[in-house]
């Protein structure tokens, strides 16, 4: 019988050992207790979201627009992280939502045709907001718009008001 046929100590012959000595038990223990890690790990992370709380984080719905000075007045300013215009005529301001009511796309100010146009369908618009033509089911909305204490202009996006109502300074 030669050394290569013969059987080890342990009980498992020569073949089930690899060059560098590790038995063929060893490595199948090593894949089962990564496996069970990776398993563990995972589980870990499944439950620690479930017991994370679901907040949803939100832009808040008002925001100081600056000083009443910076717009002139009969002009129509977009401002595009708020997605809203504010229009200063002689009468006041007013605040219109730049948001089409037809599909949502975010609507334009072109002034050369002195209107407010969607791009989408080709909805459009007076300064104002009122609907001249195209699918738009209604006019754009009107929000609340009033002064804080330091004289700034400050929108509410959540009130939506009647479009008589302007914001005298
Ligand atoms: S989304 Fe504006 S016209 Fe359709």
């Amino acid at each position: 019988m030669s050394d290569m046929e013969k059987p080890s100590t342990s009980g498992e012959s020569a073949s089930a050992q690899g060059s560098d000595g590790v038995t063929r038990r060893d490595f199948l223990n090593e894949i089962t207790l990564g496996a069970l890690g990776i398993a563990g790990l995972g589980s870990a992370i499944v439950t620690y979201q479930y017991f994370s709380p679901n907040v949803l984080f939100e832009p808040p719905t008002t925001f100081r627009a600056g000083n009443p000075g910076l717009f002139p007045v009969n002009s129509v300013t977009y401002l595009q992280d708020q997605q809203v215009y504010i229009v200063q005529t002689t009468q006041g301001f007013y605040a219109v939502s730049a948001v089409c009511t037809h599909l949502g796309c975010i609507t334009a100010w072109h002034p050369e045709h002195d209107m407010i146009e969607c791009p989408c369908h080709g909805s459009k618009f007076k300064p104002d907001g009122a609907k001249i033509e195209g699918p738009a089911p209604r006019p754009l909305p009107h929000f609340s718009i009033t002064l804080t204490a330091d004289g700034e202009l400050l929108v509410d996006k959540l009130q939506v008001v009647n479009p008589v109502q302007v914001l005298k300074v």
